[in-house]
């Protein structure tokens, strides 16, 4: 039988080693990343682009993903999936968990956690409650990845994959960033803030309808850290200063005056007002926050910053697996 075009996942993508390891077990928070941590990540990431073009690689091809999806996906579950594919290791995967698993019988994402994680190397779980991940990483004898959890937690990897997307058109320190919508219970901007507080001389402005600001758990951690952040709630006093715009999702049910969400819209004439080297990111999936009339334009990255997802989720997948041993031990 043929093989596929594979090469082993030899330097660049695995090297330059972090000196002690993958310090992590599970991936819950962004908050856990060091900037360490995360250029040993991005310099994977982007042997992985290398991995991808040449078709893969087999080199995981004892190993095993669970995709544990208890909410709707499209790029999270299916960039892990194929993440896993590329790196030649198998997925087990159930999309709607809650109603597909015998979570509807009642069981405990504990109990779930403890069987799947004898089946498997890795758990990539995205969960209806905020403390879904956290709990199923207590138990698990696997590593556990946050894939969003609750309305309102965190979705370190997407962030994961925003920061690299960044990271590959320019420098991170010194950024200035406008992260747009509802941002109380945005996952995607609360995981990209904590990212972000981790550069120098960084400065955000959460642009949001006042009632839908950022938490306090958030706002505290940049005073703690002494982290320039700004609270704004008109696109207009920040769109032609900043040299990222992270746009979000505000749901129509949260702000149902159409005009209170035009207001938070990006549409080709506001983007005539941005720097003319800004970037447009987006995690996706939108609706009218922003125009399609944007994707032609030079700036827009979140059809990039999408596909990002898969190098930054294949190099997050192997730095875990590498430190972890293949299933098989009992948690017992
Ligand atoms: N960005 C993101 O999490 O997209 P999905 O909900 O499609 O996974």
């Amino acid at each position: 039988m043929p093989q596929p075009n594979v090469i082993p996942l030899q330097s660049p993508a695995s090297e330059p080693a972090l000196r002690d390891g993958m310090p992590l077990k599970h991936v819950i928070e962004s908050q856990q990343f060091t900037v360490p941590l995360l250029m040993e990540l991005f310099e994977r990431s982007r042997g992985m682009e290398h991995v991808v073009a040449r078709g893969g690689t087999l080199d995981y091809q004892n190993r095993i993903m669970t995709a544990l999806f208890y909410a709707p996906s499209t790029r999270t579950r299916l960039s892990f999936e194929a993440a896993m594919h590329r790196l030649g290791g198998r997925v087990l995967s159930t999309e709607n968990a809650g109603a597909f698993s015998s979570e509807i019988e009642g069981e405990q994402v504990e109990d779930s956690i403890r069987i799947i994680s004898g089946y498997s190397d890795v758990i990539v779980i995205r969960h209806t409650a905020e403390d879904g991940a956290r709990r199923a990483a207590e138990v698990s004898i696997a590593p556990v990845i946050n894939a969003g959890d609750g309305n309102g937690g965190q979705h370190p990897t997407q962030a994961l994959l925003d920061l690299y997307t960044i990271y590959r058109q320019r420098p991170l320190d010194g950024l200035s960033v406008a992260i747009i919508g509802e941002l109380d219970k945005g996952r995607t901007a609360r995981s990209l803030a904590y990212l972000l507080a981790k550069f120098d001389r960084v400065k955000m402005f959460f642009v949001s309808p006042p009632q839908m600001q950022m938490k306090p758990d958030i706002l505290d951690y940049l005073d703690e850290h002494g982290v320039r952040y700004e609270l704004e709630s008109d696109i207009d006093r920040v769109i032609g200063e900043v040299d990222v715009v992270y746009q979000t999702r505000i749901r129509p049910e949260r702000l149902r005056d159409a005009d209170g969400l035009r207001r938070y819209a990006i549409d080709s004439k506001v983007v005539q007002r941005m720097k003319a080297d800004a970037l447009i990111l987006h995690p996706l999936p939108r609706t009218v926050e922003l125009d399609k009339s944007v994707d032609a334009d030079p700036r827009a990255m979140y059809f990039r910053q999408a596909m990002n997802g898969l190098y930054v989720r294949m190099a997050l997948l192997t730095m875990l697996l590498d430190k972890e041993p293949a299933a098989g031990s009992a948690w017992w």
